[in-house]
């Protein structure tokens, strides 16, 4: 490894408002699938330290790790049974160490994620509470209720598991007897806490310092809108067309409860205890920036993902809706915007932007799916998507593999699937597996890179030997050297600190905005525009002479 030349900045005196996660564009690492030390077929946190540098050489200010702590893996790592180690798959502690020490040296912050929300059924607390039985202090550290009707063998509500089946597991007690319930709103192997229990409280406050007190920089919150369940678990039935983790329904019993607030305020106290501006984002689908601003109010968290943002359609009109709504309601709580477009739960951007038909959020495309993608008019859009989300002020999310163009993997063989979605839905929702799909490196590498061996614990499209990074760096055309261009120039010019000004007098079809002295149009329709006067500092494909042609868009600078 090179030896790097940049310290992180010390914090600890920052100016209010000037905190580095007001502006930081933040790259996800999915552990398993971004690169393989061990050559198992699963990325590991050594893998991560090796690659280093070449995020550097991205751009990316911060990263945000998906879990690597002890887990049986039933969901990919967020079903965690100790939160306290990292998994053997993963590594060790010091590989963890390692890893920040070395992050920090290159000047990259680094969150971990945290799981609130439920354990893994292995979890030490939970197998003590199966073993203490009902009424137990144990059981009161989990949702455990008597079933209905005379055996009790009706689950205590109606609620649905977001991955499909009931949201309810009926237990075996000591005695050989069918007795208690647990709740469960992802997996069965997934029991929720019970957060109005003051224990599990104190535990999540010495699970944070314990990450506090190695360095981290701060956590991404799992389902951080669903900690609190409605007093009395009323019974509830979701839109069968919603998104699984119900970003557009209101009125939920186990989403967005008032209570949930207070979880992190306390959150908050423990942050501020430490130096060097450690924040909170937290992964919260409401319906609304407006709704979402809530986590971010300025005792809870620092940042929370503007779903509404990544789930807007490729649409002039829709998109100058919801930024500007973004900028208000998050602007309104003292909070920045924050921006995404990809994630380890969603259709890559480069496939989802060219879907024909409606795809909730969770379900997945496959083989047999309609309204399949054109792949060449998702990549077009992706690029010229994130063009738009780059230039915005705020903090932005990347999502390992999307500065490749990756598209969604649609065509995962049957018995390559892992997500439980597609377990638990008997197969009528394909899942998340096409997004996980482990990253090329290089073209005629074993596995294109990702792992010394060849191991790679979902398959590789053979389309991506060209796809890989070691082709798309020399390449000045490629997404690669597309994103490398807007990061720097995102820095250089300040834009994630600047405001946003609308532009108008440009066709129905053109998004145009100024922030600080760049002026972003993108072309979302399927005809030319013309091209403003200004000097083209990035691109997102071939303009035309003086036009930006269909599903591109291009910042210009007055200098
Ligand atoms: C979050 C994670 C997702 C996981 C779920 C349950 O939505 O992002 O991957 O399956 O929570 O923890």
């Amino acid at each position: 490894m090179t030896s790097p030349d940049i310290e992180l900045a010390d914090t600890s005196t920052a100016v209010p408002g000037a905190e580095w996660w007001r502006t930081a564009v933040i790259y996800q690492i999915y552990p398993r699938s971004f690169s393989d030390s061990s050559g198992d077929g699963i990325g590991d946190l050594p893998g991560i330290t090796s690659r280093l540098d070449d995020l550097r050489s991205l751009g990316v200010d911060a990263l945000w790790l998906s879990p690597f702590q002890r887990s049986p893996q039933k969901d990919a790592g967020y079903d965690v049974s100790d939160y306290c180690d990292v998994d053997p798959l993963f590594g060790t502690l010091a590989d963890f160490d390692e890893l920040l020490d070395q992050a920090h040296r290159r000047g990259i912050r680094l969150i971990v994620d945290l799981v609130p929300n439920h354990s893994s059924d292995q979890h030490r607390w939970f197998q003590e509470a199966l073993a203490a039985g009902p009424g137990s202090r144990e059981r009161a550290r989990y949702l455990f209720r008597d079933g209905r009707g005379l055996d009790g063998d009706v689950p205590p509500n109606n609620w649905e598991s977001i991955f499909g089946g009931p949201a309810w597991t009926r237990v075996v007690e000591a005695d050989g007897s069918l007795g208690q319930w647990y709740l469960h709103l992802f997996d069965s192997s997934q029991p929720d806490f019970d957060w109005s229990n003051e224990e599990v409280r104190e535990e999540f406050r010495r699970i944070l310092r314990f990450w506090l007190d190695r360095g981290v920089d701060g956590f991404r919150v799992d389902v951080a809108h669903g900690l609190i369940k409605a007093e009395g678990l009323p019974d509830y039935s979701p839109d069968p067309e919603g998104g699984s983790m119900g970003g557009d329904e209101e009125g939920v019993p186990y989403w967005g409860q008032p209570g949930v607030h207070e979880v992190y305020r306390d959150w908050h106290a423990v942050l501020a205890e430490y130096d060097g501006d450690r924040a909170l984002c937290a992964e919260a689908w409401r319906p609304t920036p407006e709704e979402t601003a809530l986590w971010v109010r300025p005792d809870e968290m620092h940042q929370a993902f503007n779903f509404p943002y990544l789930e807007t359609e490729w649409d002039a009109a829709a998109l100058r809706d919801v930024i500007t709504e973004s900028l208000r309601a998050f602007g309104s709580v003292g909070a920045p915007s924050t921006w995404v477009l990809s994630n380890h739960d969603v259709v890559r951007h480069a496939s989802r932007l060219a879907l024909t038909a409606e795809n909730p959020q969770g379900h997945g495309i496959g083989p047999k799916s309609v309204g399949k993608p054109i792949a060449d008019v998702g990549l077009r859009r992706a690029r010229a998507a994130t063009t738009v989300m780059l230039g915005l002020p705020g903090s932005a999310y990347l999502y390992q593999g999307e500065e490749l163009g990756l598209p969604e993997v649609i065509d995962l063989d049957d018995d390559t699937r892992q997500d439980p979605t597609w377990f638990r839905t008997g197969g009528e929702r394909y899942g998340r597996d096409g997004c996980r799909v482990p990253l090329p490196w290089s073209s005629d590498a074993p596995a294109y890179g990702f792992s010394a061996t060849g191991e790679s614990w979902l398959p590789q499209p053979a389309e991506w030997a060209t796809l890989a990074r070691e082709v798309q760096a020399e390449d000045e055309a490629s997404t690669l050297s597309l994103y490398r261009a807007l990061l720097a120039a995102r820095r250089a010019r300040h834009l994630g600190e600047g405001t946003l000004e609308w532009l108008d007098g440009f066709d129905a079809q053109v998004l145009a905005f100024r922030n600080g002295n760049v002026t972003v149009v993108a072309n979302t329709g399927s005809t030319p525009v013309a091209l403003p006067d200004g000097i083209v500092i990035a691109a997102s494909g071939p303009l035309g002479r003086a036009t930006i042609p269909a599903d591109t868009a291009v910042w210009l600078a007055d200098d």
